[in-house]
């Protein structure tokens, strides 16, 4: 299936800041959206009102993605790990094994998740990572490792996918599509800022990438000063990381 082909698309965690970003976006494209939020928070989609289909339940319940990604060329996935039952690993493994068959399909998460363990993080990233996992987890608030497993097997999996990491976000006017690397650490991504309008933009934009298929790219800003100073250098994505992030 190419990018060309994408019609109808699916967004799981809809209602949250990246989806309601990624619920504009798919709209603009003129793509038709089915939006799977949390029953509490149908009310944050009221803006789409008539222009989407709200599938409300949980997105780690089979059933409710089941039904949501029926007839969906492309499903995007908010992936996040919060609580400490295995919400992102469910969500995940109910999105592949449900989606139609060749369907397009992309996941969100950060940074920490690691594909080939060829990223390099900073000691200070890793410190943080450490000691907010060890405290969210104590407090039951999120689980990394979650999102870790999650990613895991999609990755392992035969499906056409694609996991966008995100850098750090903020909110602010967009500064247009992401720049990508392979590997954290690379000095392109040294800045660490992404606006969320554009994180999702990236998302939304590897729907038509074919070359994104298979890839977890790792983004940034395309005017933070880590990602101009690359443009100026004209390196290409794909190259190995010479410094930590
Ligand atoms: N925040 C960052 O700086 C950052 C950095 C790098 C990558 N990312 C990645 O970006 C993506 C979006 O992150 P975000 O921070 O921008 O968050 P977000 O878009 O606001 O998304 C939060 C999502 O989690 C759901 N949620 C919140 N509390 C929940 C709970 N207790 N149980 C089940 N679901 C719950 C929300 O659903 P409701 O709408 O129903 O509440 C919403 O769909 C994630 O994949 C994250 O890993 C974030």
């Amino acid at each position: 299936m190419s990018g060309a082909s994408v019609r109808r698309v699916c967004i799981v965690g809809a209602a949250g800041k990246l989806g309601r970003y990624l619920v504009q976006h798919a709209l603009d494209r003129g793509y038709e959206v089915v939006g799977v939020c949390r029953p509490q928070s149908v009310g944050k989609l009221d803006g789409f009102a008539g222009r989407i289909t709200v599938v409300p339940g949980a997105t780690d319940d089979a059933a409710v993605i089941a039904r949501a990604v029926a007839g969906c060329d492309a499903v995007l996935t908010v992936l996040v790990p919060f609580g400490v039952r295995q919400l992102a690993t469910r969500t995940a493994q109910a999105v592949l094994d449900h989606a139609a068959p060749g369907a397009r399909l992309v996941f969100s998460c950060g940074w920490h998740i690691t594909r080939d363990g060829r990223d390099v993080y900073s000691p200070g990233f890793r410190l943080l990572l450490a000691v907010f996992g060890r405290v969210a987890r104590w407090l039951r608030f999120a689980d990394l490792d979650d999102q870790v497993e999650a990613c895991r097997r999609v990755f392992a999996s035969d499906t056409r996918w694609t996991v966008v990491r995100g850098s750090d976000l903020e909110e602010g006017e967009s500064q247009g599509l992401p720049i990508w690397r392979r590997h954290v650490g690379d000095p392109a991504l040294r800045s660490n800022r992404t606006q969320r309008i554009d994180f999702a933009l990236f998302m939304i934009e590897a729907l038509r990438d074919e070359a994104l298929v298979h890839e977890a790219p790792a983004i940034v800003g395309r005017l933070t000063p880590s990602a101009q100073a690359h443009a100026a250098a004209g390196a290409e994505p794909g190259a190995p990381p010479t410094s930590s992030a």
